[in-house]
């Protein structure tokens, strides 16, 4: 994506300084009834104060879920501002802070409200389905959201009751739901510059030389990529199948963040990042996400200090159009789990 601007680096922290920022943030959570919710492309220090304070760690759905039901007044959001908005979106009742207001993500970037509006009123025959990586705007103006675990289901289930389909942002996680659903996806052309990065090329060079590693792949890399992989799925997807895959190697084609919780779940098995386009400091957003590694201690810290500048604020009447969608996908989920697949959701007349 040409012409995006990409923060300045965090500084980095001496292990005394990391512990001390977190032993003073969980005490600032606890003064403030407050949880800290991280995203798995967060530092590792960040996903240990979760943790280490009750708070949780996950995939963009899952937070959305339990900062819902957390029975806190401060949500803390560490990861982008998606997943802040999303959060006031489903709690407008509580206080939801994020360490930096300014967290993009080049999905958000690609698809701005009065595009998105354009295409929708060109193709009104179409169900607008929206991948969770968008603004509240865009949000507001879509008739489902979804994330990359529940994104598949979702468009299977439409697909089955013969809904066309229109799809934003994520151009490779929407061929991939295509090509998986055979589903008529009119799709948005935006995508992950972190995902985006990895290569073809140096993924077989790789897999030779660890000719035993399974390749996970989050769907959001692009199509050659993706069709390399042993298993392709969302974060915690991927998280759960490395846990179950009876293979001592792994190459993780997705942000490094996630090594974290996997060293952590699963301490035998050998983690190997998969290759990406650029090299060391020259590459901004290769297998970790800029705007993610926004969500620095020091500013977890300063947004418990003064909620000025860390508030995240959606417009009223943005959050109620937006809440629908975001509700259904909840909804979706719950009806899956109860019913196992989609085809028994369709059978039993689950309509959402
Ligand atoms: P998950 O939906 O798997 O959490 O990943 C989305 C993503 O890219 C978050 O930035
Ligand atoms: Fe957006 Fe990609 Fe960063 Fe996720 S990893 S926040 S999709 S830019």
């Amino acid at each position: 994506m040409s012409g995006i601007a990409y923060p300045e680096p965090e500084p980095e922290l001496s292990e005394a300084e990391k512990k001390s920022l977190q032993d003073q943030i969980a005490l600032k959570l606890r003064e403030r009834n407050a949880v800290l919710i991280a995203h798995y492309y967060t530092a590792p220090e960040v996903q240990e104060l979760a943790d280490k304070t009750g708070g949780f760690i996950g995939d963009s759905l899952e937070m959305a879920r339990w900062g819902k039901n957390a029975p806190a007044e401060t949500l803390l959001v560490a990861g982008v501002r998606f997943m802040g908005e999303t959060a006031k979106i489903l709690s407008p009742e509580k206080t939801v802070l994020m360490p930096d207001l300014g967290a993009e993500c080049s999905l958000d970037l690609g698809c701005p409200a009065p595009e998105f509006q354009k295409l929708r009123e060109e193709e009104p025959d179409r169900v607008a389905v929206v991948y969770a990586n968008t603004s509240a705007a865009v949000k507001a103006l879509s008739d489902y959201v979804a994330t990359s675990s529940c994104a598949i289901d979702l468009i299977h289930y439409l697909d089955l009751q013969g809904k066309k389909i229109l799809w934003a942002p994520d151009r490779h996680l929407g061929a991939y739901v295509a090509q998986e659903t055979g589903a008529d996806m009119l799709r948005w052309q935006a995508h992950c510059v972190v995902h985006d990065s990895f290569k073809e090329d140096a993924l077989r060079d790789l897999k030779a030389e660890h000719p035993d590693a399974a390749v996970m792949v989050h769907p959001e890399a692009p199509a050659a990529v993706t069709a390399m992989a042993d298993f392709a799925g969302s974060t915690s997807q991927i998280l759960n199948k490395v846990r179950e895959m009876d293979r001592k190697e792994f190459i993780i084609a997705t942000e490094t963040g996630i090594f974290y919780k996997i060293s952590q779940a699963c301490p035998d098995k050998v983690l190997i990042p998969a290759p990406t386009g650029g090299h060391g400091a020259t590459c901004q957003s290769c297998a970790h996400c800029p705007w993610m590694r926004m969500s620095a201690l020091p500013k977890l810290l300063a947004a418990l200090e003064s909620s000025q500048g860390h508030n995240v604020e959606v417009p009223e009447d943005i959050r109620e159009k937006a809440l629908l969608p975001v509700q259904r996908m909840l909804d979706f989920n719950q009806a899956l789990k109860k019913h196992g697949s989609v085809e028994e959701m369709v059978r039993a007349g689950v309509r959402i």
